[in-house]
């Protein structure tokens, strides 16, 4: 079927950049973001988060987290990206089990700023259609004067999976062979000023619009942080900013990939930006982070930790477990990433080696930091204070 008056769409996959790319560039250096602020406890799966609930666990809900968005634009940042969970991972700590979805987080953060970025983080796999996200995003754009960007999850946990109906998450080429439809289709419609028809293999539209169209031109700024070969290659023919997540968590491991990044990109005709997703403790001094971070490795709640791993089963992240191992035979060091950062880069450290390792990271090529904080008011007042003092002197913040 088709519609009258509509334009048929011949593209049905990436890369797809009607109108060109978005310019994503605030103009530093190193852009830097809060991250995950709208789960319970973020990044962090310890029972120390147990000791302040209201900061340490609770801090999404509302009532605090609109402080911290507002601070978070205050003190500077450039953006909040959310972390998007639909089951979590429980435990004591209940990780990640309570939150708020890709649309309120992201519209509610839209009406109490009026500078930061806002990105959504969406699982476009767990039967959403291109519409659906597309009209929202639209939405909240005109709401935010073109301020709002998505960040693009094909859907990973089979928990998550199964809460949608589906009992068997797809393998990884069919998730992102998912994702490139919705993503090509959402492109139409957010830069098209006729009615779509589209006839993909997963998606169909017939005399398809989104009204108001987005305020950002071409359209919003999409990011990506599939690391599977799919996953990788999905990111840099569709996505603004790739995530790199190596595992290895060394300055010159993320150089590489967001180097194979840019080649990628190129490869298919587009550009795209690195970022890196970070977590951070943030002392005074080294010995006092030390502390802090012995603490949460001390209180780690594994039972937590170890619903993460067996949910990672089905993607890239996979590691070889053994139940009766008590790291699940992933060894000490990758179980403590997990509880502290979910592998993410450590910013632990007092001020000067936090700007340091932050500078190692810029200097490998990763533009974009983006920071899940332990205790996210006080990371953010001491982000203030010392963190971008400091990188202002290294010339990274303006
Ligand atoms: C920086 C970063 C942020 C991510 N954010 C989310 C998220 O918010 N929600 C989610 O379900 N998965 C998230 N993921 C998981 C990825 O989207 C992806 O599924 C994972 O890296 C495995 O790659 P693969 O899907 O190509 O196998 C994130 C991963 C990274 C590295």
């Amino acid at each position: 079927m088709g519609s009258s008056g509509a334009m048929k769409a011949e593209i049905l996959k990436g890369p797809f950049d009607p109108g060109g790319q978005p310019d994503s560039r605030t103009g530093q250096p190193l852009e830097l973001s809060m991250f995950a602020w709208n789960v319970r406890s973020g990044l962090t799966a310890s029972k120390a988060v147990l000791s302040d609930p209201d900061r340490l666990q609770d801090y999404w809900v509302w009532s605090r987290s609109s402080h911290l968005i507002k601070e978070a634009e205050r003190i500077g940042l450039d953006s909040q990206v959310q972390y998007g969970m639909w089951t979590g991972y429980g435990g004591p700590s209940q990780w990640n089990n309570a939150g708020y979805d890709f649309a309120s987080a992201a519209a509610a953060s839209a009406a109490i700023t009026d500078r930061l970025g806002l990105f959504s983080t969406c699982h476009v796999g767990y039967k959403f259609h291109p519409m659906h996200v597309a009209k929202i995003g639209a939405s909240i754009d005109s709401i935010s004067g073109g301020r709002w960007g998505l960040n693009i999850v094909a859907g990973q946990n089979p928990r998550d999976f199964a809460q949608f109906g589906i009992k068997e998450p797809p393998p990884s080429a069919v998730r992102y062979a998912i994702c490139d439809e919705f993503v090509t289709l959402m492109k139409y419609l957010w830069t098209s000023d006729r009615p779509v028809d589209f006839e993909g293999e997963y998606y169909q539209a017939y005399g398809a619009f989104v009204k108001p169209q987005p305020v950002r031109k071409p359209r919003p700024v999409l990011m990506n942080a599939g690391q599977s070969g799919a996953g990788f290659d999905f990111a840099c023919r569709q996505a603004d900013w790739v995530f790199v997540a190596p595992m290895a968590g060394t300055p010159e491991s993320y150089g590489e990939l967001a180097k194979e990044a840019h080649q990628r990109a190129a490869a298919h005709g587009r550009s795209v930006r690195v970022a890196a997703m970070c977590y951070a403790v943030i002392e005074e001094t080294d010995s006092a982070a030390d502390a802090k971070v012995k603490w949460l490795q001390d209180e780690v709640d594994d039972e937590a930790v170890r619903e993460f791993i067996r949910s990672a089963s089905g993607t890239s992240n996979a590691l070889d477990t053994d139940d009766d191992d008590p790291y699940m035979g992933v060894g000490r060091e990758m179980f403590m990433k997990i509880g502290l950062g979910m592998t993410g880069y450590q910013l632990f450290g007092g001020y000067d080696t936090v700007a340091e390792k932050l500078k190692a990271l810029h200097d490998v090529g990763v533009e974009h930091a983006v920071i899940c904080f332990l205790d996210p008011l006080d990371g953010l007042e001491k982000m203030e204070h010392h963190i971008l003092p400091r990188l202002r002197g290294l010339g990274l913040r303006k």
